[in-house]
């Protein structure tokens, strides 16, 4: 079986050749870009992507169409995080591991550097328009997915409600609400993306919809109790931030153990959007094991 470690170097090979485009561009930016790309991270969200395409297609994860998506959801991904690090959002000094783009870059370039990623995101969705291992509308669906979890319905929007939290004290379900935007979305973009693109079914679809959300949802949970209880040489970024931004998150409004009695819920309800998969006679061995690895992470 394909494990983590694999799909995670294919990325990393990876990455670097999507960024670099036909015709020039400045060094800086270039140089800004790749600085957060290349830091390192988990990844999670394209190994989600080329997972789900080896599921759902074998080998479909060697194909460009599939790579390219997994790689348009961590620029995406990657910009969101340069953009919340800014002093007028998170204002965080550190991010994985080393210090935020605009300590390196400055505020302008680490701004450009965001909006070059997430543009750089849509070019690569669109560079397929002449091939023909996928029909065009499969890959149109795969596009609208994209765009729909990465702007104002999905993660932007999530991130805006984020910043609100920090003004008034949020509800239970305003935070629910918050976090499926802000981190689900991203999560289920390159999950549901690829389905799109692979032509599945709405059942399945569907299924992978709830498995993108609950991984989502309780991958967002555990960031906001890594950033009580975790090391920040470990975890890569700045710890004990959410309290000083009184920010709208389970730990803040449930205390630690009432934050992980949530958890405990939201993987219940994975895990029945995993048995969902394996009904549909999909192998989900994969999923489960990087389930496991994701349910125990320290950073
Ligand atoms: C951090 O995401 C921001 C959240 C949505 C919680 P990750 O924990 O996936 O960050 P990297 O990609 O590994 O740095
Ligand atoms: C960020 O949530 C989610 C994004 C869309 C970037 P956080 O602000 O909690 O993420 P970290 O803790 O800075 O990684
Ligand atoms: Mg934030
Ligand atoms: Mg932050
Ligand atoms: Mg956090």
């Amino acid at each position: 079986m394909i494990e983590e470690k694999d799909y995670k170097a294919r990325i990393e090979t990876y990455l670097p050749k999507a960024l670099q485009v036909p015709g020039s561009m400045p060094q800086t930016l270039l140089e800004a870009m790749t600085y957060s790309l290349m830091a390192g991270g988990k990844r999670v969200r394209p190994v989600l992507t080329l997972a789900v395409a080896d599921m759902l297609e074998d080998k479909a994860s060697s194909k460009p169409e599939v790579l390219d998506l997994s790689a348009a959801v961590e620029m995406i991904h990657t910009y969101s995080l340069i953009h919340d690090d800014l002093p007028a959002m998170d204002n965080d000094v550190l991010r994985r591991g080393k210090a935020t783009n605009h300590m390196v870059f400055g505020e302008a370039m680490a701004i450009l550097a965001g909006d070059a990623l997430l543009t750089r995101a849509f070019e690569l969705m669109g560079r397929h328009y002449n091939e023909d291992n996928y029909p065009a509308g499969q890959k149109l669906r795969a596009w609208a997915v994209l765009s729909r979890c990465a702007g104002a319905s999905g993660m932007v929007g999530g991130q805006a409600l984020d910043i609100e939290s920090e003004k008034n004290e949020s509800t239970l379900d305003e935070i629910i609400e918050l976090q499926t935007l802000k981190t689900a979305r991203l999560i289920q973009a390159g999950i549901v993306g690829v389905a799109e693109l692979l032509g599945a079914s709405d059942k399945i679809m569907g299924s992978l919809e709830d498995f993108g959300l609950y991984l989502g949802q309780a991958f967002q949970i555990q960031d906001d109790i890594l950033d009580v209880v975790a090391e920040e040489s470990q975890l890569g970024k700045s710890t004990g931030k959410d309290q000083d931004h009184n920010k709208g998150t389970f730990v803040t409004l449930l205390g630690l153990n009432g934050a992980k009695e949530k958890l405990t819920q939201v993987w219940q309800k994975l895990d029945l959007s995993l048995e969902q998969l394996r009904e549909e006679g999909l192998e989900t061995a994969f999923l489960e094991a990087y389930v496991d690895l994701l349910r125990q992470r320290t950073y």
